[in-house]
């Protein structure tokens, strides 16, 4: 689109222009207003088309109003394609039908590897080539949005408008052309195209999406539901500012018509429809980049859809799918339409994220240390691939504020990693059976009436003897985290806890294995290994057991710093909480919470029982934290890794610290070295931004470290 030296120019220019004054003769102005417009496109086209800003937006801001200000005194300057004019009040036509200049179509969907296959058979049929013809796919993201079609002519834009029946939309220029990723003017020209339509989805970044409903919710305004939603809104809003603010952005996938001036079909010149979307790329469209692929095989194919379908939630925008299509455009006209879609082309869908489902009834579940938390028991739905019958309702405000009611339709959802969730109860369903969730007032295990703090969202039971805590905490105690106890779960703990074994975590440590090989599904074999799971577990370290204990707010990370200051875990019986919060990093909360459960004689007599059965409470080697010296080679550094790693993450940390670095969370100011994986996002991008930050490959911090 732009060459260095292009870039390099319009950087300059920019800066010259912001540091001299605006010109008052005609002269002048005309000769710094062509410039501004110049620059101002530039500009946003890195901004919204590459996002990749190279200047502020305060100096953005500068120069546009020094172009209006330019603009205002000279009016006539005033060009149909200056950035000013993207931005208009003009809504002559907005909302009429309007029809398209081809249709657009819709597209078939294929849902696995085996649906590809189907297709790329179906290819061959219509074509008559067999298994051996090369047939190239270009494969694309499926944009989850709204669709858009352009016209231009003359290389202006003269129409935007929603795919609406797919025959006829409804025209939305004043909208379309506030959007700084759509050109105003693109040179079509040169390639000797008088009208063009092309097709494209009108998309919100997803981290900007979020930015917007904080903003709104700070301003008591009604939240967005979701990036889509937000941009096919933001759209059909009638007020063309509105569009601009949400910042709409809008990528191009498809070239539908190309004319010359004498009405000539121009498409032909494309050898293939990757080659169309290059050419928008040329012309300052945003297109997919290295997110489209030209697959020789379908093999390669499905392999790239599974790939983007894995890393479908780092992307910053939200896709449903990919979208699959043959490439050499003589071979898609052989292989025509049907009423609905192009047979060429064939949409996969992810697997659904989001699904309805009815709540049948709601559980009280008792935690650790006493919280009750509501959870949704639902009929079964498929989400991304994993059955889903309980979510978690968290608590009783959550519960409240959606309005939920057992006998609902409510929607889940379930994205990447994240626990599933309900986002709403459709009311707009209810038939009036549905009843209130009643939030008991006992506990529904030991019956203490329960209690809420004020600070507190959750409702507890108070009593630190209820068996349904005991339960939980004997679960946390062999947990991972905690004393990771192999194969010791939550079954085993709920089994042998009916059993009536394990009626204190100190009998954990005190099992028959004889008893144990004798259950159902056990036997020497499993009883053994069992049996030296726990004793290995008897040798951990002092900090995992102090964790082990549930005290509440005591995380993994204060209790190494606890650890690393007593000999002994009775040492704190006698600490006061002065000393606690002397310690850097730890709070009065938790300096509270540890001194009390020390102060309790039942406390100290469980730490002596699990001392006589062999579990260490003192400290060990482990626990004095390893203090890099001063010629480690990342000493007083921050470290902060992002993108994918071939190392595993939380490896990668340890090996920073103990060169001596502070891992740190975010990009800022204060961050030192930024180590930049594959597929790096925005957090790479504010780094380069900032300028201070060192970047390194994986490769790089491992031969620093190791030098
Ligand atoms: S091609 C004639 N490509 O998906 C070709 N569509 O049912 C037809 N979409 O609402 C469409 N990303 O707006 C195509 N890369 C992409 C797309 C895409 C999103 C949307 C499109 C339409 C739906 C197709």
């Amino acid at each position: 689109m732009y060459t260095t030296e292009q870039q390099r120019k319009f950087v300059e220019q920019s800066r010259q222009l912001l540091e001299v004054p605006t010109a008052t003769d005609s002269a002048g102005a005309e000769n710094q207003a062509a410039q501004l417009r110049q620059i101002l496109i530039y500009h946003e086209w890195r901004y919204s088309v590459k996002n990749d800003p190279v200047i502020s937006d305060f100096e953005y801001d500068h120069l546009y109003k020094k172009l209006e200000a330019l603009e205002a005194a000279f009016p006539l300057l005033i060009v149909p394609d200056s950035p000013t004019q993207r931005v208009s009040n003009d809504l002559s036509g907005y909302g009429a039908s309007v029809t398209h200049l081809v249709p657009m179509l819709s597209l078939a969907n294929s849902y696995n590897a085996e649906d590809l296959k189907d297709f790329d058979t179906s290819i061959r049929k219509l074509l008559n080539v067999d298994e051996d013809y090369p047939i190239a796919y270009c494969v694309e993201p499926k944009y989850d949005g709204g669709s858009l079609a352009l016209v231009y002519e003359n290389d202006l834009l003269v129409r935007g408008a929603t795919r609406g029946n797919g025959s006829e939309g409804e025209d939305i220029s004043a909208n379309v052309k506030s959007m700084r990723s759509i050109p105003v003017r693109a040179a079509f020209s040169k390639t000797n195209i008088h009208k063009v339509e092309l097709r494209g989805e009108a998309v919100i970044r997803k981290d900007r999406f979020e930015e917007m409903n904080k903003e709104r919710a700070k301003a008591g305004q009604q939240l967005f539901a979701n990036p889509r939603n937000t941009a096919t809104g933001g759209l059909r809003t009638k007020d063309p500012k509105e569009t601009a603010v949400r910042n709409i952005e809008a990528f191009v996938y498809q070239l539908g018509y190309a004319v010359d001036q004498d009405g000539n079909d121009k498409m032909g010149q494309f050898e293939s429809h990757d080659a169309g979307i290059e050419l928008l790329g040329n012309l300052g469209f945003k297109i997919p980049t290295k997110e489209r692929k030209v697959c020789k095989t379908i093999k390669e194919v499905s392999d790239f859809c599974a790939k983007w379908e894995r890393e479908r939630e780092d992307y910053e925008y939200e896709i449903d799918g990919m979208v699959i299509k043959v490439n050499d455009l003589v071979l898609q006209e052989r292989c025509g339409y049907t009423s609905h879609h192009p047979r060429w082309a064939i949409a996969y869908k992810f697997k659904a994220k989001q699904a309805t489902s009815k709540l049948v009834n709601v559980d009280f579940q008792i935690g650790k240390i006493g919280a009750i938390t509501p959870v949704a028991k639902i009929e079964p739905v498929q989400l991304a691939g994993v059955t889903v019958s309980s979510i978690s309702l968290h608590n009783q405000d959550f519960i409240t504020e959606r309005d939920i009611k057992i006998g609902d339709t409510v929607l889940v959802e379930r994205a990447g990693d994240v626990i599933p969730y309900i986002v709403k109860a459709m009311d707009e369903l209810r038939d009036g059976s549905e009843t209130d969730i009643q939030f008991p007032e006992n506990c529904p295990s030991c019956a203490t009436p329960l209690i809420r703090l004020e600070e507190e969202a959750a409702w507890r039971c108070p009593n630190y003897h209820c068996e349904a805590q005991l339960v939980q905490r004997m679960i946390h105690h062999v947990s991972k985290d905690a004393m990771d106890i192999d194969g010791f779960g939550r079954s085993y703990v709920e089994r042998f806890h009916k059993l009536g074994w394990l009626k204190s975590i100190a009998d954990v440590y005190s099992l028959d294995y004889d008893e144990i090989a004798d259950l159902e599904g056990f036997g020497d074999r499993s009883a053994t290994n069992l049996r030296m799971a726990v004793e290995k577990a008897k040798k951990q370290p002092l900090h995992r057991f102090l964790y082990s204990l549930s005290i509440h707010h005591l995380g993994r990370k204060v209790s190494k710093l606890l650890a690393a200051e007593i000999k002994h875990a009775m040492d704190l019986k006698d600490w006061t909480e002065e000393q606690f919060t002397d310690i850097k990093d730890v709070g009065p909360v938790v300096a509270k919470n540890v001194t009390a459960f020390f102060r309790d004689e039942e406390n100290i007599s469980l730490i002596r029982q699990l001392e006589e059965n062999g579990v260490n409470v003192q400290q060990t080697e482990k626990d004095i934290p390893q203090v890099a010296d001063a010629n480690a080679p990342l000493i007083g550094k921050t470290i902060l890794f992002t993108g994918s790693l071939n190392i595993n993450r939380k490896e990668a940390q340890q090996m920073a610290e103990k060169a001596g670095a502070k891992n740190v969370s975010g990009v800022s100011s204060k961050l030192n070295i930024l180590v930049a994986g594959e597929k790096a996002g925005s957090k790479l991008k504010k780094a380069q931004a900032l300028g201070t930050v060192e970047v390194w490959t994986e490769e790089e911090f491992l031969e620093r470290i190791s030098g």
